[in-house]
């Protein structure tokens, strides 16, 4: 059976905390509910909008379709090694508990990732990452079903085609594919702790921790988080709102001429990542307040929903900064969150 309700409102269901209403709505709590759906020709054919913690969307209107809010529970450990282990989680497990979890096992691998809000079925959607790790780095395996032909597949890292908060399934399998569970391989022992982000290095060290274990870089992570970037349950907002820009050598050589505080990563021979925080802050944005809305007023990248705003409100001030960003610097900002 499938449990629809009509006209419901997604406030609860965004981090923007966008108050816009689905003709249809369903939690699916296991496959057969989504195999029931296949069944219903008259919910086939409506838009489809697969839901997983909503906090990377941007909700600019009604939608005229079925929202489906992806519940799908689950913790198996799938495989114990000497170094290492494999754990599957349903996609519906929310993402920074299932951090803690492993931390609390003694497992190794996600604890850069502390503090991201939404659940593991959306992780490898945009490839999660922050202070030096990406999703891709410790995932094993997934299990999608095809809407279309109902099959139930297996994808490896490389059927995923991960990149830069990018993935399959951002692009030719958008929309197409339910992800049901996601599987980690995490170390049990000799731990990679990664700490050579910059932050990271720095408040380790003031708290003199020179051999710090996975909770330590795990409590790191969380304090700066809650320094820097807005709690979603107090002030609506979606994380980062924009990629960072990839440019060309030759032009990030040229910007660096006439701003040479201008930090920059290094890519590849041809390529160099400019942080959008900076171009914005450059820009003037940074802690401007247009009524119920704004730019956050401790990170550039954040736009936030003090109440009540609209989707269109913020997707009207996301086009303005792009706009302005275009201006003063010539590069062209991507949004990341997906605009619905
Ligand atoms: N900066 C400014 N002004 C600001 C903030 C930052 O000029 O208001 C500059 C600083 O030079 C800083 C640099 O931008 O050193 C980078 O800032 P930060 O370390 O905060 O990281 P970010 O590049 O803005 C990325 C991810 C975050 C992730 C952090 C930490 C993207 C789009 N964002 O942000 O991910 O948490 O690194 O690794 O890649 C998200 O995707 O939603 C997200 C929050």
């Amino acid at each position: 059976m499938i449990t629809l309700q009509h006209n419901r409102s997604l406030l609860p269901f965004n981090t923007f905390g966008i108050d816009v209403k689905a003709s249809l709505y369903t939690e699916i709590h296991h496959e057969d509910h989504i195999r029931k759906y296949r069944e219903r020709a008259d919910l086939t054919k409506l838009p489809l909008l697969i839901l997983g913690g909503g906090s990377n969307i941007l909700l600019t209107q009604n939608f005229p379709g079925l929202v489906m809010d992806i519940r799908i529970k689950g913790r198996v450990l799938k495989g114990e090694h000497q170094e290492r282990v494999v754990v599957e989680f349903g996609a519906g497990e929310n993402w920074h508990e299932l951090v803690l979890y492993c931390i609390a096992q003694g497992w190794g691998g996600i604890e850069n990732l502390s503090l991201i809000p939404g659940k593991i079925g959306a992780a490898p959607i945009q490839n999660i990452g922050a202070y030096g790790v990406e999703l891709k780095d410790v995932f094993e395996y997934l299990d999608l079903l095809h809407l279309e032909t109902g099959q139930i597949k297996r994808f490896d890292a490389g059927d995923c085609k991960f990149g830069y908060r990018d993935s399959i399934f951002k692009q030719e399998l958008k929309g197409k594919v339910v992800i049901l569970r996601v599987a980690l391989c995490l170390t049990r022992k000799n731990h990679r702790v990664k700490t050579d982000y910059g932050d990271i290095k720095k408040e380790l060290k003031d708290r003199g921790l020179r051999e710090p274990c996975i909770k330590d870089i795990s409590d790191v992570v969380i304090s700066i988080r809650q320094r820097k970037l807005p709690d979603p349950a107090e002030t609506g907002n979606g994380g980062s709102f924009f990629k960072n820009p990839e440019v060309p050598t030759e032009i990030h050589d040229l910007l660096k001429e006439k701003f040479p505080e201008m930090p920059s990563y290094f890519v590849n021979e041809a390529t160099m990542k400019i942080p959008a925080a900076w171009l914005i802050n450059e820009a003037g944005w940074k802690g401007q307040t247009f009524g119920n809305f704004g730019i956050h007023k401790d990170h550039a990248l954040v736009l936030v929903n003090y109440g009540g705003a609209s989707g269109k409100d913020i997707f009207d001030l996301s086009t303005r900064i792009l706009n302005s960003v275009k201006e003063q610097f010539g590069i062209e900002l991507e949004r990341e969150v997906n605009v619905i």
